[in-house]
């Protein structure tokens, strides 16, 4: 249902485009075959999706031709919330409906393709939760559902009550928490392909100055020559390469990065070029 690559707008607000030139980077991300687009209630302090449902309406038929992600269950402290006195989560079947509802409003379509718990949340009653996706279903207003962040007890929870499509979780060679914690392998077990957030940790893989990261990058660099393709490319291609088959939500504004992130597809890494970036990050052999 979504694109191995993903478009994510998080920073969308940051980019300080007119609604002209955000509906013209929306045609080149579908263009290059990026059709899903990841947002969340929240983004921008509850302003992107505003943003994004702007450019839509420049021209609506484009809605077709996409799958629209979004995310609910943080509360932000915000003029638009005067009761939020501290940031908290709120998975609550009331507040789940009605920041849909927003969700929609803001980005001016009838349906969501998928909507996802944004962190897990120690208050939530998981009975309450699938009640309110049940109703979200009913209504044609979200037509999939997962979660995000969460631990493999916690997905597993949410699950038995309701099936969801998928954990979005951050992974990149600098933080591979989820290739070891379960995270991945229960992905795989229930063939629900996980999307992973920050495939290039927010640009700290080519910023970074620590150990680590200078390895990272002088093994991603050799594989480039090798391969023939850029740097990112190979960031990009070392997570498809997992056997869970994840989506990856690439967060450039820029298209040469979102090319680059595509071209990943079309190249396949074998095990040692696989293992050559992850000992780089470890700094030591697999035993
Ligand atoms: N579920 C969650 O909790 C969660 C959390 C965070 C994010 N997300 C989702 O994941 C998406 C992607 O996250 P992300 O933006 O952190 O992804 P990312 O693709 O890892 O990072 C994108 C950032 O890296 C910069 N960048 C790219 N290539 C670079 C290079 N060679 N050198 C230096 N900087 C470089 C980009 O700047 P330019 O734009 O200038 O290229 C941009 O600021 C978000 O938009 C959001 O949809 C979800």
């Amino acid at each position: 249902m979504l694109s191995p690559i993903v478009a994510g707008v998080w920073r969308m607000a940051a980019w300080q485009w007119t609604p002209a030139e955000r509906l013209r980077w929306i045609e080149q991300c579908l263009e290059l075959g990026i059709t899903s687009f990841d947002h969340a209630d929240i983004y921008g302090n509850y302003t992107v999706e505003t943003l994004f449902g702007e450019a839509l309406a420049l021209a609506p038929e484009r809605r077709q031709q996409m799958q629209l992600v979004s995310k609910c269950g943080i509360q932000l402290v915000s003029p638009q919330h005067p009761g939020t006195r501290i940031k908290h989560y709120d998975s609550s079947a009331r507040h789940i409906v009605r920041s849909v509802e927003q969700s929609l409003r803001a980005l001016r379509t009838d349906r969501l393709d998928l909507l996802l718990l944004h962190r897990p949340d120690p208050l939530m009653d998981a009975d309450e939760v699938a009640g309110a996706f049940e109703k979200l279903a009913d209504d044609g207003k979200v037509l999939a559902f997962g979660a995000s962040n969460f631990t493999p007890a916690q997905f597993e929870l949410l699950h038995a009550r309701y099936p969801l499509v998928t954990n979005q979780v951050e992974c990149h060679p600098l933080h591979r928490a989820p290739i070891t914690d379960g995270t991945f392998d229960q992905a795989q077990r229930l063939r629900a392909r996980p999307m992973i957030w920050s495939p290039l940790g927010g640009g700290a893989l080519f910023t970074s100055e620590g150990h680590d990261a200078q390895r990272v990058q002088q093994a991603m660099a050799i594989l480039a020559a090798r391969h023939e393709v850029t740097s990112t490319t190979i960031a990009f291609a070392w997570l498809l390469r997992l056997p869970s088959h994840p989506h990856l939500i690439a967060g450039s504004r820029r298209l040469s990065v979102l090319e680059e992130a595509v071209a990943a597809t079309r190249i396949r890494l074998d095990a040692q070029d696989w293992t050559e970036i992850l000992v780089a990050a470890t700094g030591v052999n697999v035993l």
